[in-house]
């Protein structure tokens, strides 16, 4: 099939970016064995492995990122064959590869089917969330994607948060969650957000990717009752003007967009 032009590029960025990579890696390693059939016309074989991995590599990290892939994977894709080929010299067991894949999945499930990684909130972005529920009693705080349940413990720490909740589905993430739940306050459950009643919540955070935010704020503006907060670190609501936008101090330059319903 030949794919041109903007419908080209469309078909290309609805690829999830793992199965576009395995393409472009494909695509190179046919490159490669052309050029190996070929290459006895100017040089004589054989070829060292070592070269035609490093010239895999190079070429999948040089086109990735006019392919659509963003930019930084071009690090992935050269270290994929130069690392496979590391493996076979040293004979590491594929088991471990296995383990490595299923605990990064564990980790990182949500990336690849939410398009949500995850990355954790720092502490200035904490006090400044500690600051937007000072003037009321008795909030109920909601960590939507609650990662490794900090930003839970943080909130149920502050008086006038009478309830902190986190929900996570990764499994990892998860499970440390509800061990620093446990020690350090506040509560989270295995449960998808898109499942989560807003309306019992006073104050929703939301630290995501531009992913989810339209359909997020189709719940948001379904279940949350007036008064509340809808907070969202560095990703706003496309289309719609925040109440407030609160510029932070720390070394990323965190945007917290305020939502107030
Ligand atoms: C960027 S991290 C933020 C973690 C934490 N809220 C913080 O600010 O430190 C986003 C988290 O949302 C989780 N997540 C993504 N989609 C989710 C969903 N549908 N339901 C529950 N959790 C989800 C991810 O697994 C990840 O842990």
């Amino acid at each position: 099939m030949v794919v041109s032009g903007a419908k080209g590029d469309e078909v290309l960025e609805r690829l999830p970016k793992i199965v576009l990579a395995l393409l472009i890696q494909g695509m190179v390693l046919l490159v490669i064995a052309l050029g190996v059939y070929l290459a006895p016309l100017l040089v004589s074989p054989p070829y060292p492995y070592w070269v035609l991995i490093l010239i895999q590599g190079s070429l999948a990290a040089l086109v990735s990122c006019k392919l659509g892939l963003p930019c930084w994977w071009r690090w992935i894709q050269f270290f994929i064959p130069v690392g496979l080929y590391a493996g076979m010299l040293i004979n590491f067991d594929p088991i471990w590869a296995l383990v490595i894949f299923v605990v990064v999945w564990l980790v990182f499930s949500n990336a690849f089917k939410e398009r949500v990684p995850l990355y954790l909130t720092n502490d200035t972005t904490r006090q400044a969330l500690s600051n937007l529920v000072k003037k009321k009693r008795r909030q109920r705080f909601l960590d939507l994607g609650c990662g490794l349940g900090g930003n839970v413990a943080y909130m149920s720490q502050q008086k006038p948060v009478a309830e902190s909740h986190g929900v996570e589905t990764a499994p990892i993430p998860y499970l440390i969650s509800k061990l620093v739940t446990l020690l350090r306050g506040g509560q989270t459950f295995a449960m998808d957000m898109w499942k989560t009643e807003l309306a019992y919540y006073d104050v929703v955070y939301a630290f995501l990717s531009p992913e989810p935010m339209p359909r997020l704020w189709e719940k948001v503006k379904e279940e949350m009752h007036p008064g509340s907060i809808f907070v969202s670190n560095s990703f706003p609501v496309p289309g719609v003007e925040p109440s407030e936008v609160w510029e932070l101090s720390d070394s990323r330059k965190t945007i917290l967009y305020i939502y107030r319903l």
